[in-house]
């Protein structure tokens, strides 16, 4: 590993490099500052720790342009919601044309059926609904997991992310349920209806599930928000077959992991989830979110809603489901979302994995680096973790920030939470070629204690 006085002497010139080459950021970032709560419309947008936040002019396909013209390659893709590229032509098109036909009705747009039809034959789920964010798509999916139920507890697993779902912001901590560190405004204990239990463990599994008291597993297939966890062989069969046992729903959540394949990496490993949901990319970028069921539970739902009686669900808000969702999403699966286009996405990232593993061994680090589908990730340790736990321990806050300032500082945009790489059918060879070779220039600088410079 570098030392860590050759990586804090590398991120203070780098931060300075990055003060002199944006002025134009700068000036927009004081005059920001003023009228945005932590200076940016969404508090989020201070995690890249930049000096002062990077000001977007535009961003087209696999590209971003910042307001001092500098033109990057971007591998953040708005953490996965530009994962087709951005403004993917089809669907800024067909969000354009909607645009001047009506926004929001709060009734079913002619694009409806074809959606449907189209998410249930790709998906393998007969029954849809639409949601703004995958955050909704999920906390939906929750409330019908326990309306039909009956039962109140929610297992997710470790190092787990799954939007701003309250239920989901626990942590495993001494093998307890703890609630996830920097948490604001929570007032109600989450761990007395949410269990998290380490991915990978049948056994703990199992344990969390003996009391049948479990309405749901949220799950995403392979763990994306503590790094990339990928499932032991067998994990999957396991979670099936004990989630049936127990008669407790598995909802999955494929938000990030629709980089696997067309399908979702449900369709490319022959998943039988309950639910699933899909959220940030599967507009094109647009804010949506879809949720699946099977024919059972959509059945289950219907009796659960009508046992209710009038009144509120709870379920819903009413933007979603609008015409506009409706076109961008019609765009996207139609013309976007293609097996051409996952086949250069894919192509793209096989390429990236191989040239990160070259230039991490070029310079003797023993990094590890796990692709799936379009998706990267490396991590400062030998091998893939299996664990939330074991990524935690692999991480290096410091060496993060560097690495990723100093491809900003380069022309790359990564993003800002941990080392994740996202290829588009937009992404080209030079794209990728630019990254690995500003990368090398990095760790050469670290390799040799920052006595030399590119
Ligand atoms: C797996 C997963 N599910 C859901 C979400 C929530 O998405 P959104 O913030 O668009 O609601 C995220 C966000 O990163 C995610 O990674």
């Amino acid at each position: 590993m570098p030392a860590p006085n050759a990586v804090a002497a590398l991120l203070a010139r780098e931060r300075a490099r990055y003060g002199h080459a944006n002025p134009a950021s700068a000036r927009l970032a004081a005059e920001t500052a003023d009228h945005w709560f932590a200076g940016t419309p969404m508090h989020w947008m201070t995690d890249w720790q930049l000096p002062f936040p990077l000001a977007v002019r535009e961003a087209r396909g696999a590209r971003i342009v910042d307001v001092d013209g500098h033109v990057y390659s971007d591998f953040c893709l708005g953490d996965t919601a530009a994962m087709f590229g951005h403004s993917p032509p089809a669907v800024a098109d067909a969000v354009a044309a909607q645009a001047a036909r009506g926004l929001a009705t709060m009734l079913p747009a002619v694009d409806a059926a074809w959606v449907g039809a189209e998410l249930a034959r790709r998906f393998g789920l007969p029954v849809w609904q639409v949601a703004t964010t995958a955050s909704d798509a999920n906390r939906f999916l929750l409330r019908w997991a326990r309306a039909v139920t009956g039962r109140s507890v929610l297992i997710v697993f470790d190092g787990c992310y799954h939007g701003a779902v309250d239920d989901a912001q626990v942590r495993l901590e001494g093998g307890q349920t703890r609630h996830a560190p920097g948490l604001l405004g929570q007032a109600g204990n989450l761990t007395a209806s949410t269990r998290v239990v380490e991915f990978n463990d049948i056994e703990g599994l199992s344990a969390a599930l003996a009391a049948d008291d479990v309405a749901a597993v949220l799950c995403e297939p392979a763990m994306t928000n503590a790094g990339m966890i990928l499932p032991d062989p067998g994990f999957h069969a396991a979670l099936r077959a004990l989630t049936r046992r127990h008669e407790t729903l598995l909802v999955v959540d494929e938000t990030h992991t629709l980089a696997t394949g067309p399908g979702g990496y449900t369709q490319a490993f022959g998943l039988e989830p309950d639910a699933l949901v899909i959220g940030k990319a599967i507009a094109g970028g647009l804010a949506c979110a879809v949720y699946g069921v099977t024919a059972t539970l959509a059945a289950r739902m219907q009796e659960a809603w009508t046992r209710a009686g009038p009144g509120r669900t709870g379920i819903g808000t009413t933007l979603s489901g609008n015409p506009l969702q409706l076109a961008a999403l019609r765009a996207n699966l139609g013309q976007v979302m293609t097996d051409d286009a996952y086949a250069t996405m894919h192509a793209q990232a096989t390429r990236l994995a191989a040239g990160l593993r070259a230039v991490f061994a070029r310079h003797d680090f023993e990094w590890s680096v796990t692709q799936l589908g379009a998706r990267c990730e490396f991590r400062f340790c030998a091998t893939t973790p299996r664990t939330a736990r074991a990524s935690e321990a692999a991480t290096d806050p410091s060496l993060e920030r560097l690495l990723h300032l100093y491809l900003l500082n380069r022309g790359i945009v990564i993003s800002p939470f941990h080392n994740m790489l996202l290829t588009s059918p937009a992404t080209t060879l030079d794209d990728v070629h630019a990254l690995l070779d500003a990368l090398d220039a990095c760790l050469f600088e670290l390799a040799h204690a920052g006595t030399q410079t590119p």
